[in-house]
């Protein structure tokens, strides 16, 4: 095989019980089957026999039931029973997630811990690929795509394996290409390649998931002979509706649009001065009648900013597209809002509109693939970032009105809500270049399916899970110190970008600032920051009260953002009693050496670790202290400069 199984690798267990041998399953359906298939595969391997599938009810074994009436949609149910263990599902996919659940409890030993019930708490639980049809991946830290080589569509084990490990962690909504939908995958929706997109949507299916694509907005200019994808011409309206009938007929179970419109020039209804209400909503309407869902994207901005203007705000902009659409988009529309106001840096605020907009479907999309956080080559667990988040209360209704209330559906009663994952997988053996990577797969499934489960506990589940009991307590404590630790040799206190422009990897701290992005430091020789408050940009204006007062004031900013809101001078002092030159120099010389201490960790793991696996990760660690000493005496290097302060401790700044 030439892929890992990740944490569906079953390893041999000690404590066999009888009950196990036996499977009675008293429910059926397609997914059903897929968790019979499951729980005989995982048996097969953990206890060296295929146990006895018996297809009624058994006073032994483990039994499966579908039990409508169970709260919490596709909740299950776990339980001891005399002689075995009962699966309870509230549906189909219930069962399935059950069955997951028992298998992961047989894995880490956890039998004791039941009566357990679970329910998904995020609606939807997406993962967006951005996977392009000729086989590579925008933003693809792990090899060339598993889905496409050269316009063509595999269907393999590999395949298989995916959607097993998708389902495995609650994933229910695959969208299968890039939101930059490029000439060839435009024809996607249509005959050119729809039957192969069913060979998916009917593997998905088989557990529980949607598949959706991403559609180019102009695609009727592209797909016929239209000069224009005006969304309010009704030719336009009804081509779309064509093409959708035509998805329909072919994949009834198809989930719906993906789209990224006006922004980093795709196409939109900017272009015939239409609201991207109106974009959204005439896609929408092609594909209400058989259910489907259009996904519309906020990232939009302008990407043609001058440097020399300091008014215009990148972070501004979403916000400012959007607010003014709040409760004009069809209840088949969900809006989908990266967690920050920029794009994906290692320190952001949440984005301002989780606040603003409250008559609209929202999803919260992070970035798994780590773009701005070291590329699947630098370990950071991005959990614990993923968890502020979710945490952030934004005020739209009174205290405690937090990402997750809303994303959860709880605070405005929407059932069409949840998070969506740009996904770090490749073609790479272990699927995510750097082994420990996975763990940010598996934890985004394991957070939107329930989030109270801390970063930690899901840092230790994936590690038991993936390379072993052993070395758990080593592994999660590296994890969970990995984000600060990149966060400290990487730009400071939020100002983000200062990396090499394009590919976004290693430091270059003016690479951005002339550029027309938007995304700038503002260093001189007297301090950095960019000034956000009223005075300045007033992007703080854009949250609920009291965050615009706490933002914008210098002395109540959370100090983790204080350059992202504001211009402060090298020598003003931290709450630490830091100068703020001071700061960058320690957290800079600190991280670089988080990371050599990490590094001897690691190998002090190597007895307990598989040898292919202490390797690949290794290799990983050390080009990971390469890059750490170039961002640190670069970003030294280049404040001394600026500075000219001294550091107290008189470490080794290059001049
Ligand atoms: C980032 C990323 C792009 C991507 C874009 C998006 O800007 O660098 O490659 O297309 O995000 O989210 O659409």
């Amino acid at each position: 095989m030439n892929f890992s199984k990740c944490w569906l690798d079953y390893q041999p267990i000690k404590n066999v019980e009888k009950a196990f041998s036996t499977l009675s399953v008293s429910c059926s359906g397609t997914v059903v089957e897929s968790a019979v298939q499951e729980y005989c595969l995982a048996m097969k391997a953990m206890t060296g026999s295929e146990p006895e599938v018996v297809r009624t009810e058994s006073e032994e074994g483990v039994s499966l039931y579908l039990d409508s009436s169970l709260s919490g949609k596709d909740g299950y149910e776990l339980r001891k029973k005399e002689k075995g263990y009962t699966v309870t599902g509230q549906s189909e996919s219930g069962v399935l997630y059950g069955v997951f659940e028992l298998l992961r409890l047989i894995r880490t030993e956890k039998l004791a811990d039941l009566p357990l019930t679970g329910a998904p708490e995020m609606p939807l639980r997406i993962m967006n690929h951005w996977d392009n049809m000729d086989g590579s991946i925008e933003r693809g830290y792990s090899g060339n795509s598993f889905f496409y080589k050269d316009y063509e569509i595999f269907y393999n084990e590999r395949t298989e394996q995916y959607a097993r490990m998708m389902a495995s962690i609650g994933i229910n909504a695959i969208v299968i290409n890039n939101v930059n939908v490029h000439e060839k995958e435009t024809y996607l929706i249509t005959d050119t390649y729809l039957q192969r997109v069913k060979k998916y949507s009917d593997l998905f299916c088989r557990y529980g998931i949607r598949l959706y694509t991403s559609v180019n907005f102009a695609a009727p200019m592209e797909l016929a002979d239209f000069d224009n994808c005006d969304p309010l011409n009704p030719q336009v309206a009804d081509w779309w509706k064509e093409a959708a009938k035509h998805i329909y007929e072919c994949i009834p179970e198809f989930g719906g649009f993906l789209v990224k419109a006006d922004s980093e020039g795709r196409p939109g209804p900017f272009t015939y001065d239409r609201t991207h209400a109106d974009g959204a909503n005439m896609l929408a309407r092609a594909v209400a009648p058989y259910g489907g869902i259009v996904i519309w994207r906020c990232f939009v901005y302008n990407c043609g900013q001058d440097w020399r203007d300091t008014k215009t705000d990148r972070a501004r902009a979403a916000y400012d597209n959007f607010i003014d659409l709040d409760g004009c988009f069809d209840d088949n529309v969900i809006l989908q809002i990266k967690n920050g106001p920029m794009d994906f840096q290692v320190r952001e605020p949440v984005s301002p509109l989780f606040g603003g907009l409250k008559k609209t479907n929202m999803i919260l999309e992070v970035q798994i693939a780590q773009e701005y956080t070291g590329q699947q080559i630098d370990l950071c667990y991005l959990l614990p970032m993923w968890r502020e988040i979710l945490d952030f209360d934004t005020y739209a209704e009174g205290e405690g009105s937090t990402v997750l209330k809303i994303v959860k559906g709880e605070l405005y009663g929407q059932n069409l809500c949840g998070m969506a994952a740009v996904i770090n997988t490749g073609d790479d053996y272990n699927w995510t270049g750097n082994d420990l990577a996975a763990a940010n797969t598996y934890g985004y499934g394991r957070l939107a399916m329930n989030p109270s489960q801390s970063p930690e506990s899901i840092a230790r589940e994936w590690t038991a899970l993936t390379l072993g009991a052993r070395v758990e307590e080593p592994v999660t404590d590296m994890l969970m110190k990995s984000w600060s630790t990149y966060e400290k040799y990487t730009s400071p206190l939020g100002i983000g970008w200062m990396v090499t422009p394009h590919y976004h990897y290693g430091p270059d701290v003016d690479g951005y600032e002339y550029d027309r992005w938007g995304t700038y430091h503002r260093a001189d020789r007297n301090g950095l920051g960019v000034d956000r408050t009223p005075a300045g940009t007033g992007y703080t204006s854009q949250y609920n009260e009291p965050w615009p007062g706490i933002y914008a004031d210098r002395e109540k900013c959370p100090e983790e953002l204080l350059l992202f809101f504001h211009y402060v001078r090298y020598d003003e002092k931290l709450k630490s009693g830091k100068t703020l030159i001071q700061h960058i120099y320690d957290t800079h010389f600190e991280g670089v050496e988080e990371v050599e201490a990490m590094i001897e960790a690691w190998r002090g793991l190597a007895p307990k670790l598989s040898a292919d696996v202490y390797e690949r990760v290794m290799e990983r660690m050390e080009r990971q202290l390469a890059n750490a000493i170039e961002w640190r005496d670069r970003i030294n290097t280049y404040f001394y400069r600026k500075s000219g302060a001294a550091d107290e401790k008189g470490r080794k700044i290059y001049e």
